[in-house]
């Protein structure tokens, strides 16, 4: 798969707001003219120089690296075309900023240098290619590389001398860093005595400090919590953290070292990469395990593709993979070009981070009401996918990450989901800029909007009378996974409601025989008689619905498909449904039993106690204090709930009281049943409890039921079929059925699907092209079945 380069943005001048950094149209380097040409890169030379001292001496860049790479692109191309305009200075030779007053200068013996970029497969074929040619091999010897994962943090070089560590450096400019050893010698993956045997008495471990996701996140959090300052992503934290002026303060950051180079050596230690990185590893390096010794193009690209589908779940940011040529005699008769080896490239994923202008935020209303903030963004390439759109969670996210209208983001597409805005360039915000006011009605339909306990959602009030909320039901209701109604999608339904015609889910069907609105739909909307015989056989055919469709369609907060299903198998019918959901809204447990169930100590061996206890109506003792009356009202209390007791009573008449609500206002048995079916839980349930409390529920589902031909029961999963019990994972493009073919099959026999392999897997069915799940399978001893494997096992 090509990567797609973002068109290279193009920047008037220096640092004033105007100037933010936004891809603007510009003429493509093949038409410049020598004189434009000298002027752009003069400009860009600046820019260039500007963001490297933001990036690498101040750690707080105001682009994004995408952005930043396009730049550096751009400068490229045109040294390219006009070799001439290249000096000393010009941005083909500088890798990276000089280094600051703050820490002492170390020269690096040998330069620490940057990579030479491939940002498609075509590119990685012409390197291999070059190489090939370079080494005069003939055409048939295949060149063997290791491909490394290219960690997203910053290089950093660590002088050993007989075994011991003695000096730590940033890289700097890449021949001058900063003295930063007392801060490495904080990190626990930099050994401070090498390990092993086989070390050279000098030796330069090379490698990348970096920040761990799951770390970054928690320090930011906590950060936050604590009102300090908070880092944009991983690398600006690991790049500030490690130039602390306090090495105690580096001590207490989560930072992490891969080694995968070396500088000075006083004396070979391997013949290959791949044998550098075991020696690393046996001298108490943390090497990278995703590293992989491979040939060809083919292999590399091969690699790329798997890491580029695992990248998010590392752990830690990667930003494309580094190949390098893995016989070391080899690297050493290729050497390097100006800045950069001939013997290794860096890979990069396409561009996932780019900066854009916030100009606005739209409040969408979900079916459940929920107001969701949508960015709307100066449209901007992202990852090759132009990008409008952006969500911001919810109002605390907002307010956590001060967002304002104007603002230039730092915008992120990881993935396949949806662009999240990472953080704001604080210095690009325009002086009008006010913090923004999340709107505390529904801008739909008026209604008071408001957040319930510690819920970070507000939800607007108006349920029934909300247009947004009807339609984005009705949306629910006829989409792919529910009734999946044929000829009525979102355009038609907002029309249909727009015309008064569709408010419910019954109405759906009453439509379909509704001859008169019919007639209209062909006179008025321009439908043609098979139009209308389509959407009415589209509406028909959905008469008849499974229980797991029909759950799942009424679209009640907590109950996604796959509850929906597990629902549905419990009850087996429709009407063992409704009953149970009926009696569980019946049984609903009353505020007062709430509040008792939150008090601490108080656990549902002490709830039971208390219901169980008959304290007489007057009280036995009444100038005992309150202790010893909850002894007496309930024996056989422990001291920690008798004294959270004693502080939510006055006196007698409340320990009657609460006895009467243990007793009465717990939930209903049933309630509990609901809530014990493996896969729904507490919430769901009561969820289910709440929507059929309500009446004019009641009446929805009962008008949808009139218009419904059958529902069809569910059978319970068939217990004695092979794979009962056991948990499978699909993974690669299955030929022989579709995903939610095989995992439907799969769950009537009784298995359980999961998205992930672990050791509690019982079997992979792998098609075509799998990759990480395949390995996670061998890893752990899972059985691999091919699909036609796994039909027979289960036919
Ligand atoms: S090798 C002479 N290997 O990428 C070759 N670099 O763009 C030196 N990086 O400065 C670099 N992971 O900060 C190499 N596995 C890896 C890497 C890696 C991340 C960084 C490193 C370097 C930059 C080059």
């Amino acid at each position: 798969m090509d990567a797609a380069i973002p068109p290279p943005p193009v920047l008037n001048s220096a640092s004033n707001k105007a100037d933010r950094a936004i891809p603007m149209p510009h003429t493509p380097v093949d038409a410049l003219t020598e004189d434009q040409a000298r002027e752009e890169l003069d400009r860009l030379s600046a820019e260039l120089a500007r963001h490297d001292a933001l990036y690498y001496a101040d750690a707080a860049p105001e682009i994004s690296d995408a952005d930043y790479d396009d730049l550096k692109r751009r400068a490229l191309d045109i040294e390219t075309r006009f070799p001439a305009l290249s000096s000393p200075v010009s941005p083909s030779q500088r890798v990276g900023a000089p280094v600051s007053s703050q820490f002492a200068e170390v020269r690096h013996g040998v330069p620490m240098l940057s990579l030479d970029n491939a940002f498609d497969d075509g590119e990685v074929r012409d390197f291999v290619a070059r190489i090939a040619r370079f080494l005069k091999l003939p055409g048939d010897e295949p060149v063997a590389f290791v491909a490394e994962p290219k960690i997203d943090g910053l290089s950093a070089s660590l002088r050993y001398e007989k075994g011991v560590l003695v000096q730590g450096a940033t890289r700097g400019d890449g021949k001058t860093g900063e003295d930063v050893t007392a801060n490495l010698r904080t990190l626990d993956s930099i050994p401070q005595t090498l390990t092993g045997s086989g070390w050279p008495d000098v030796i330069e471990i090379r490698g990348e400090v970096y920040a761990p996701n799951a770390a970054f996140d928690a320090f930011n959090a906590a950060a936050e919590a604590e009102g300090k300052r908070t880092y944009a992503n991983p690398r600006n934290f690991a790049a500030g953290s490690l130039r602390q002026k306090d090495p105690k303060i580096t001590a207490q950051r989560p930072l992490t070292f891969f080694a995968y180079a070396w500088g000075e050596t006083s004396a070979p230690f391997a013949d290959t990469q791949h044998g550098a990185l075991e020696a690393f590893r046996a001298w108490g390096f943390q090497v990278n395990d995703r590293s992989a010794r491979v040939e060809g193009a083919e292999g590399l690209i091969g690699v790329y593709q798997s890491l580029e589908a695992d990248r998010s779940r590392l752990g830690y940011d990667i930003d494309g993979v580094v190949y390098k040529v893995d016989r070391l005699d080899w690297q050493q008769r290729l050497g390097f070009i100006a800045r950069s080896p001939r013997w290794a490239i860096a890979h990069k994923f396409p561009a996932q981070q780019a900066t854009t202008v916030l100009e606005g935020i739209d409040i969408q209303v979900g079916r459940t009401g929920s107001l969701t903030p949508v960015a709307r963004l100066h449209p901007v390439t992202v990852g090759g996918v132009v990008v409008r759109n952006a969500t911001l969670h919810n109002e605390d996210e907002i307010a956590r990450k001060d967002v304002r209208i104007g603002d230039t983001v730092v915008l992120q597409r990881a993935g396949d989901v949806i662009p999240q805005i990472v953080g704001v360039v604080e210095t690009l915000r325009p002086d009008d800029a006010v913090p923004y006011v999340f709107p505390t009605t529904c801008p739909v339909c008026g209604s008071e909007a408001v957040r319930e306990g510690d819920e970070v959602k507000r939800r607007c009030t108006g349920g029934l009378i909300c247009d947004a909320q009807i339609v984005e039901r009705l949306k629910h209701f006829v989409s792919r996974r529910a009734f999946d109604i044929e000829g009525l999608g979102e355009k038609q339904l907002i029309a249909f409601h727009a015309r008064g015609w569709i408010k419910e889910p019954a109405d759906i069907f009453r439509l379909a025989r509704d001859e008169e609105k019919l007639t209209l739909l062909r006179a008025e909307d321009g439908y043609g008689e098979t139009s209308v015989r389509n959407l009415i056989a589209g509406i028909d055919a959905r008469r008849v619905i499974s229980l797991d469709r029909l759950i799942f369609g009424l679209g009640v907060r907590e109950i996604g498909e796959q509850t929906s299903l597990v629902l549905s198998r419990a009850f087996g019918n429709w009407t063992a449904f409704r009953e149970a959901c009926m009696a569980a809204a019946n049984g609903l447990a009353g505020d007062d039993w709430k509040a008792l169930a939150a008090t601490h100590a108080i656990s549902t061996r002490v709830l039971g106690l208390m219901a169980e206890a008959t304290p007489p109506a007057d009280d036995p003792w009444p100038e005992a204090p309150m202790d010893q009356k909850i002894a007496l009202a309930f024996p056989g209390m422990a001291a920690p709930a008798r004294r959270s007791l004693a502080e939510i009573s006055d006196g007698w008449s409340d320990l009657t009281r609460w006895a009467a609500v243990a007793r009465d206002e717990g939930p209903s048995d049933i309630l509990n049943q609901i809530a014990g079916v493996s896969g729904v839980g507490p919430v769901a349930a009561e969820a289910l409890a709440h929507f059929f409390h309500e009446p004019h529920n009641l009446q929805v589902v009962d008008a949808l039921l009139a218009e419904l031909e059958r529902v069809e029961d569910v059978a319970a999963p068939t217990t004695d079929s092979p794979v009962a019990g056991k948990t499978v994972v699909f993974t690669g493009s299955l030929e022989r059925f579709t995903r939610d073919e095989a995992k439907a099959r799969a769950e009537s026999l009784g298995a359980k699907v999961s998205g992930s392999v672990s050791k509690k897997t019982d079997y992979v069915v792998a098609g075509p092209g799998a990759g990480s799940k395949l390995k996670d399978a061998e890893k752990h001893g899972v059985t691999v079945l091919t699909e036609d494997e796994w039909l027979a096992l289960i036919s």
